[in-house]
């Protein structure tokens, strides 16, 4: 027996076999589209020398259409666990060089296995897209595959965190395994998602568009809001899954991993006391809010590109990780529309689920009139960020700044919605509605015969603004906890947090809530 040929021998063949995938030339048609290999992308993603792969040599099962002489190693998918920052994480990635990472039975069972583990062990699973969707010569095998998976995704929703990197192909319904994960990460250029493509629209609604039109990272990112992140390139996209998992516990039963700290809990942000203009109807942006309060400035923006009328995101106070939530006065004066209170609403849920604190700035002139926004639904939606803050039962600090009207006062982590610290600055404008619009209601009458209509309304305005546009009505009835300077916000956040840190809250036993969809 030769040394080739010994059984040593023969599972270094196989490996390699196993190693190279759908070839070099296709490897090469890979790179020349600009995208990495699915160990490439492993390889960039954990840390060094941490994977261990699972499933090397599973091979399909099928004997049509001549496939039983095609039967590589792996079938299409690189699966297993490694670490990220030393903390444990499960993985997949489709292999695009193998029968374009399409999905056959086998592909998914070796999906299905890690994601199984992944559960038992209470670790994140992050899944790298690139793929031509079911495998044809699979039929309904791969559609069985593909529920096997999505069956996974639902059932691990809020138990282990999901990241879904979208890193090329991304049609029918394959869409939906990302779109139940926690996050969808893009790539401009070079990732698509569609339910049905270009081709397909142009038969239907005889539309002409563009792949990249139609379910670009842009598009995703900035109109349907599938995508939290769209990045430049892989490198940048997979960078950004890994800063992600550091804000985040690895599964529900934790809490998020704390980093040392060395901003100063009592540092004062001074540029905070002239921030809020004198007139209240002028925007300023809440970022420099937020990044003068946050550990070292440092803001992880989440969907920064949909509704940015509200601002998403983690950060740290003290070097535990939150959830920001924040109305944005610089967009559309920070008004809840549709988008703006799903984005809130989905992130709220998410944070609840794996025990991230939320610390909501609020400055919101009320919910967005108008009949695009009451046929869409305005109701039904805005009630999801109304149902998600009021269920979740992690530690929940709002600072409002300066406008909490209407029902989108109640909405934004109020006390009546077991808000536990609630502050306010002394610019906070706490009522019904503003006092433009209250004036040209309980005063109508007398505007319309009032000799100088415009001199009757700013007097009227002013008194109303004395009497309600301020802190100290709510404050007297221990809505807002205290008011304090926007210099002291960081410190009273930092002192909230702790005072929460062992907080106990539940909801009523229940098998799950009706959230409206
Ligand atoms: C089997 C497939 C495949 C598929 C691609 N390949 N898609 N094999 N089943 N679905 C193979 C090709 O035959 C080719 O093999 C290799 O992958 C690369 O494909 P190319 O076409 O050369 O690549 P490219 O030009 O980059 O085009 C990529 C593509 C295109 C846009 C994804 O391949 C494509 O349109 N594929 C079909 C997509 C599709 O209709 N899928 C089914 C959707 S229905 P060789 O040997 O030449 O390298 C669906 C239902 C899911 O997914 C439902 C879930 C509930």
């Amino acid at each position: 027996m030769t040394a080739k040929s010994s059984p040593a021998a023969q599972l270094e063949a196989n490996r390699e076999e196993a190693l190279l995938a759908g070839g070099a030339e296709r490897i090469e048609r890979q790179h020349g589209k600009g995208k990495l290999t699915a160990r490439e992308r492993l390889d960039l993603f954990l840390d060094r020398g941490s994977f261990t792969e699972l499933d090397m040599f599973v091979r399909h099962r099928l004997h049509d259409f001549g496939m039983e002489k095609q039967r590589p190693y792996g079938d299409g998918v690189v699966t297993g666990y490694g670490l990220v920052e030393g903390r444990q994480v499960f993985v997949f990635a489709h292999d695009f060089t193998v029968f374009g990472g399409s999905l056959s039975e086998t592909f998914s069972e070796k999906i299905c296995k890690v994601m199984d583990l992944a559960m038992k062990v209470g670790a994140p699973v992050i899944g790298f897209n690139d793929s031509g969707g079911a495998r044809i010569q699979e039929g309904i095998m791969s559609l069985g595959g593909y529920a096997d998976i999505f069956l996974r995704n639902t059932l691990a929703s809020g138990v282990v965190p999901q990241i879904s990197l979208i890193l090329g192909p991304c049609a029918g319904g394959a869409v939906y395994s990302p779109a139940i994960t926690d996050f969808v990460i893009m790539v401009q250029g070079s990732s698509y998602m569609f339910v049905t493509g270009p081709n397909v629209v142009r038969t239907v609604t005889h539309e002409e568009v563009s792949f990249e039109d139609l379910g670009g990272a842009d598009a995703h990112a900035g109109k349907s809001g599938v995508a939290h992140f769209a990045c430049e390139n892989e490198i940048q996209a997979i960078d950004q899954a890994r800063r992600l998992l550091a804000y985040l516990p690895s599964n529900n039963t934790e809490t998020a991993p704390a980093v040392a700290s060395d901003d100063p809990a009592d540092r004062d942000a001074q540029e905070l006391d002239s921030l809020i203009p004198d007139n209240s109807n002028k925007p300023y942006d809440m970022h420099a809010v937020i990044k003068a309060v946050v550990d070292g400035g440092i803001f992880e923006e989440i969907h920064a590109a949909f509704a940015p009328n509200i601002i998403i995101g983690m950060a740290r106070f003290g070097g535990a990780s939150v959830g920001i939530v924040a109305n944005q006065p610089a967009h559309l004066a920070g008004v809840l529309d549709i988008d703006s209170s799903v984005k809130a609403a989905r992130f709220v849920r998410f944070c609840d689920a794996f025990n991230i604190p939320l610390v909501t700035f609020v400055d919101v002139p009320g919910f967005l009139p108008g009949t695009e926004q009451e046929w869409h639904g305005i109701i039904r939606h805005g009630a999801k960020l109304l149902y998600a803050y009021s269920e979740a039962t992690v530690p929940k600090i709002t600072i409002i700044t300066r406008k909490a009207y209407g029902g989108a006062y109640d909405v934004m982590s109020s006390k009546h919605i077991r808000g536990d610290i609630n502050l306010a600055w002394p610019s906070a404008e706490i009522a019904v509605m503003g006092p433009q619009g209250a004036v040209e209601i309980l005063w109508k009458k007398d505007l319309e015969e009032a000799a100088d209509r415009d001199a009757l309304s700013g007097r009227l305005s002013d008194e109303y603004r004395e009497k309600f546009a301020n802190p100290y009505t709510a404050a007297e009835r221990g809505f807002i906890d205290d008011i304090i300077q926007p210099r002291q916000t960081r410190s009273r956040i930092v002192d909230a947090l702790e005072m929460l840190r062992d907080k106990v809250d539940t909801n009523p036993r229940k098998k799950h809530g009706n959230i409206p969809l």
